[in-house]
């Protein structure tokens, strides 16, 4: 990682140097505004480490400037102890932390190692995005959001390896879409993906669906058939719903997994089968499991890898980006008002995904002239009052981690945290109910 160390007082620049290069990072010095965004158009840089006030440009002018340059870079603004007005102010530039003077450096370290593993996730889920634009698939992903880059990156990772994937998450958030991912993603991207969806097919005809049947098996069995598993031999099988199979049928799909082998209907013979397994639900399995809805040997099997697709409420950042995404699939030659969306943002979307993507088709198709309008959506979205948006949420995410470092560096005693903080014990109190954190003590 190669880092950018702006700061017009030479002393402080020379020790940052001198203990990120002890850290085996590669550096580079700017002793002003102008110098530094020379540098960076210059060479490819991961993090900037800049001084807020400066002589000749303010930091958070030059981060601006590097985040239209190149809106991926990571930066860290350095304030005067205290200021968290301008801390709230430089966040909406969209700096990605702050650390306030005196530095303290192993804080320093902690941040520079998050950034880290956040670029590698990033690079991994810029992977299954260029692939996807490459190899011109029939859909798009859209992930911009750290919890979808998080995912994409796990998508990255487990796509090409033989184990099954079980893929969870609530209705419509796009469980399908990620089992297609990881198959068009692996080695076997070239056979043939066949999906079944188990709360689709009727009791009787599940064993015949699944491994086939003979000629004469069974009255209306005009013909012999082959089941899903066989025609997905060598390719992957996506058991979408894998909750709603009833118990009956979970034992005989895990003897074919684990002898790998299927019987058609009817047949004599065993037929072997190479098939990767992906399956997806909206329910809890464990819970089932512990509840005897479904068998646990049947859940390790399919539950190598797990992936939590999340839902939309909590990667609010894509909801702008899936709206003009959809607009652009059904052709719609429209787009939304600034105000329009912002109200969208807010919405809690109970159908994530899916729900989104009605609510465009419908809102494209009955708007009248070229702009979607706040008048024009549901009421449920253009009363929504709850003011959560992607500030928010980033600025509580960062006041959880001020609460938790004071905390910690306070050996958990909130007198002394919340003096530190400059807040009283019981506002320090209610922030730690609210964000969740629970006393040490
Ligand atoms: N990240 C995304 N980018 C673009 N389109 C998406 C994304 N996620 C979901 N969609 C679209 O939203 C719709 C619902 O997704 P999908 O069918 O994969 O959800 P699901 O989790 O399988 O839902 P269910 O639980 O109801 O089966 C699809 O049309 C899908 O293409
Ligand atoms: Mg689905």
């Amino acid at each position: 990682m190669k880092i950018l160390i702006v700061d017009d007082e030479e002393m402080q620049r020379n020790m940052l140097q001198g203990f990120l290069e002890k850290q085996g990072f590669q550096t580079l010095t700017a002793s002003g505004g102008q110098e530094a965004l020379d540098l960076f158009t210059r060479h490819p840089v991961q993090l900037v480490l800049i001084d807020h006030r400066m002589e000749d440009m303010n930091g958070d002018v030059v981060l601006e400037k590097m985040k239209a340059l190149s809106p991926l870079v990571k930066t860290i603004m350095i304030t005067a102890y205290g200021s968290i007005n301008t801390a709230v102010h430089v966040m909406k530039l969209g700096v990605n932390d702050f650390l306030e003077k005196p530095l303290d450096l192993e804080e320093l370290l902690k941040k520079i190692r998050k950034f880290e593993q956040e670029l590698d996730v990033q690079a991994e889920a810029e992977v299954v995005i260029e692939s996807i634009q490459q190899q011109k698939f029939p859909f798009a992903i859209i992930g911009s959001s750290k919890k979808m880059q998080e995912l994409l990156s796990m998508v990255c990772r487990l796509s090409p390896t033989e184990w099954s994937v079980l893929i969870r998450g609530e209705t419509g958030t796009g469980k399908e879409l990620i089992a297609r991912l990881i198959h068009y993603m692996s080695h076997r991207k070239n056979e043939r993906l066949i999906e079944v969806n188990c709360a689709a097919i009727p009791e009787n005809l599940f064993e015949s669906e699944l491994f086939g049947h003979e000629k004469g098996s069974f009255t209306g069995a005009s013909a012999q058939r082959k089941g899903r598993f066989e025609l997905a031999n060598k390719g992957s099988i996506f058991l979408d719903e894998i909750g709603e199979l009833s118990l009956q049928f979970q034992a005989k799909l895990l003897r074919t997994l684990q002898e790998k082998k299927v019987t058609r209907v009817g047949g004599e013979i065993d037929i072997e089968i190479d098939t990767r397994v992906l399956a997806a639900t909206n329910r809890d399995l464990k819970k089932m499991v512990e509840e005897g809805y479904f068998r646990e040997d049947l859940y390790f099997r399919l539950n190598v890898l797990e992936l939590i697709v999340p839902p939309l409420r909590e990667r609010r950042e894509d909801i702008i980006e899936l709206a003009d995404h959809f607009l652009k699939k059904y052709k719609f030659d429209v787009s939304f008002d600034p105000e329009a969306l912002a109200q969208l943002v807010k919405y809690d979307f109970p159908g994530n995904v899916r729900e989104l993507e009605h609510l465009v088709q419908r809102l494209g198709t009955m708007v009248r002239g070229k702009l979607i309008q706040l008048k024009d959506m549901p009421p449920l979205i253009r009363e929504k009052k709850n003011n959560t948006g992607i500030l928010t949420d980033r600025l509580s995410e960062v006041e959880t981690e001020m609460l938790l470092n004071e905390l910690e560096k306070n050996d958990w005693v909130q007198t002394k945290a919340a003096e530190a903080l400059g807040i009283s014990e019981r506002v320090l109190r209610y922030k730690m109910n609210k964000a969740n954190i629970k006393s040490k003590k």
